[in-house]
């Protein structure tokens, strides 16, 4: 069987089994396996296929995983033995989230923005999607070493150790330091313990900013234990991952705590300008992932004509021009890389701005071209 993505009769009859069946999976693309977790992930995932051109790799990684999901999706679905969906099973507290709107503009001169938790945190930090071990711990203490003062990982990277000995290893004093890591969808039954195990890993007393990683089962009774774990002062602040804004539109009034933070695929040729605007206007801090394209994108984003042009009139490197874009749109970006030369010039975009043309020039070159499909 071929499914063509781009031929709008394959991308119907998709959707039109998906509606039949009414999925209670989601597809988890880093294992390729499926695990038994609730409603829209890959009904998401489809209205962004339909609505997007993708390059042939992600292609592929889609059909894959979408065609193997449907054919143990049936298997699975002929014995029934679906989960209840998350958002059906928790009762919605007494009171929905609300918090005041604050204000998340940029303080170029401390390099920070304030979160409506209150804390502070830095706009530029260190990725480390990808680093293991010893590259990882180095990559960290490099960027520490270089002023930075946010790092990003996560469960699924399985580098929080590495992270941690990477911290401790900079000598820059952890009161100092912006941690951020995620709970993994498998994790969401048990958040407490997970919050616990991610505390141990990194070997520090709070975690400033814990996300979950994608939409999923139980990922409200996920939420409601990091807020738990706020007032026992183990994390600082909370928010998400891979939540849109019809997702957020459904989350919001089941929980109590208004998210600090959404982080999600943006670059110059996927701007999400909708959803920046929409976070933005509640407050919420937005947070790109993959903000120079991510691996194996990099170069066409750096030989971009526009963005070398530019970036030769503030002689400046490509890089430095599309991460100085992120900030000017009040995007907080976290660069991944294993290179000391690319972390420090990562953080050397304060010595330059972007003038209003140069930001409506790279503006105009949004393609709503993701680069991988969550
Ligand atoms: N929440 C999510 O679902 C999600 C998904 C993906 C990623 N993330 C987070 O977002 C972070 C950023 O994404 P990413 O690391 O995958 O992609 P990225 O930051 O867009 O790109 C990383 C690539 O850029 C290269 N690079 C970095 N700085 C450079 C420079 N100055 N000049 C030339 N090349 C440069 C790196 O290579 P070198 O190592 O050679 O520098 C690496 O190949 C991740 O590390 C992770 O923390 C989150």
């Amino acid at each position: 069987m071929i499914i063509n993505f781009n031929n709008n009769n394959s991308v119907s009859f998709i959707s039109h089994i998906q509606k039949l069946i009414n999925f209670n999976f989601r597809i988890m693309p880093e294992k390729n396996t499926i695990m038994q977790i609730s409603d829209n992930i890959l009904e998401h995932a489809f209205k962004k296929i339909k609505s997007i051109s993708i390059k042939a790799a992600v292609f592929n990684k889609i059909i894959n995983t979408v065609f193997n999901s449907f054919c143990i999706l049936s298997l699975l679905i002929s014995f029934s033995a679906c989960s209840p969906s998350s958002t059906n099973n928790v009762e919605p507290p007494a009171s929905p989230a609300k918090s005041a709107v604050s204000d998340v503009s940029f303080n170029f001169d401390t390099k920070t923005v304030k979160l409506n938790s209150g804390y502070e945190m830095p706009v530029i930090g260190l990725g480390t999607y990808s680093l293991k071990d010893d590259i990882c711990v180095n990559s960290v203490s490099a960027a520490l070493k270089n002023g930075y003062r946010l790092i990003d990982t996560a469960y699924i990277y399985h580098n929080e150790e590495s992270v941690g000995k990477g911290i401790r290893e900079s000598g820059v004093p952890r009161e100092e330091i912006f941690i951020t890591t995620k709970l993994y969808m498998n994790q969401y039954a048990d958040a407490e313990n997970a919050i616990n195990e991610a505390l141990k890993k990194l070997d520090v007393d709070y975690i400033d900013l814990i996300l979950l990683h994608h939409p999923g089962a139980h990922d409200i009774e996920a939420y409601k234990a990091m807020e738990k774990a706020v007032s026992e002062g183990k994390i600082r602040s909370i928010g998400l991952s891979n939540y849109y804004i019809d997702e957020l539109e459904d989350f919001l009034p089941q929980i109590t705590i208004m998210p600090a933070l959404i982080q999600n695929e943006i670059h110059p040729y996927y701007q999400e300008n909708e959803v920046i605007k929409y976070m933005l206007e509640k407050g919420i801090v937005m947070e790109a992932w993959y903000p120079l394209g991510g691996r194996g994108h990099t170069a066409e984003l750096f030989n971009n004509e526009t963005i070398a042009e530019i970036a030769k009139v503030h002689n400046k490197s490509s890089a430095q021009i599309i991460l100085r874009w992120h900030l000017q749109k009040g995007v907080v970006a976290i660069p991944g890389s294993s290179n000391p030369e690319h972390i420090k010039e990562n953080m050397n975009i304060f010595d330059f701005e972007l003038t209003a043309e140069d930001m409506k020039k790279i503006n105009s070159l949004d393609r709503n071209e993701k680069h991988d499909w969550y």
